[in-house]
């Protein structure tokens, strides 16, 4: 029976939340000020002989993000290499359908603020030839589904709906609905934006490891955002793991 190896990103503590009191054999390594998390999870599962967690909380941004998706990957045995990198945590909602404690699973994700006109189109990756990232359509499914059971058993009380969608990455929090509304003018059907997912994304691309990005709306990113996102965030540390644990449930069915 084989092993399955996933790797957990967050950019903040409170999003990975008490994710460690749930592994055994944890082991850590440090680069400088990042630390990096393995350990086991003992849940039982009939296909296969051990679940490997690395997990790693990034800081803010696409640098730190990049920077801790390289580490997390280098830090991979090849007797264990990651199965699929997960990034977890909360995002600012753009479609107005979208409130607090919903769930926005990634089709793909943009870097927003990438602008190397007029060379390449806006938004234009050009280490990929591409403007938007698409994550992996096997484990997105997994993910959808798993996160689905879980909120029809009633196990993720606290979360709201699920939606797939396009997700923003940029440097900057949001807290001007102006530049949303021309940003959404720009990126047809964007659901939501956040600091990091698109960054670990393309370095996840370009390793050839399979990613999937989920966010939670903590704010609507107007004038209110900072102070919904903080709040939002002493709550959401106490239900992260609600989260996390219902997609390794499912993943590892
Ligand atoms: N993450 C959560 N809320 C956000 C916002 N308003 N802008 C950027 N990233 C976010």
């Amino acid at each position: 029976m084989r092993h399955l190896h996933i790797a957990l990103i967050s950019a903040m503590r409170e999003e990975i939340g008490n994710t460690l009191n749930h592994l055994n054999d944890i082991s850590s390594k440090k680069f400088g000020d990042l630390e990096i998390y393995t350990g086991k999870w003992d849940n039982k599962t009939d296909n296969f002989q051990s679940i490997f967690i690395s997990l790693v909380w990034s800081g803010w941004g696409k640098v730190s993000a990049s920077r801790a998706a390289t580490r997390l990957i280098s830090n991979s045995s090849n007797e264990h290499p990651i199965d699929c990198i997960f990034f977890t945590g909360v995002a600012g909602a753009v479609d107005s359908k979208l409130k607090q404690w919903d769930v926005v699973l990634a089709d793909k994700v943009v870097q927003y603020d990438m602008d190397a006109r007029p060379l390449f189109k806006r938004f234009y990756i050009p280490a990929l030839n591409l403007d938007r990232l698409t994550s992996s359509e096997e484990w997105k499914k997994k993910t959808y589904s798993a996160i689905l059971n879980a909120k029809n058993k009633g196990l993720l009380e606290e979360f709201g709906s699920i939606t797939k969608g396009l997700i923003g990455t940029g440097d900057r929090f949001i807290s001007d609905q102006n530049f949303l509304v021309e940003l959404s003018k720009d990126l047809n059907g964007l659901k939501a934006i956040e600091m990091e997912g698109a960054a670990v994304a393309q370095v996840a691309s370009q390793e050839g490891i399979p990613w999937v990005i989920i966010r939670v709306i903590s704010d609507e990113a107007n004038s209110d955002a900072a102070q919904n996102f903080s709040e939002f965030l002493e709550i959401y540390k106490k239900n992260s793991w609600d989260l996390l644990n219902a997609i390794l449930l499912g993943i590892s069915k």
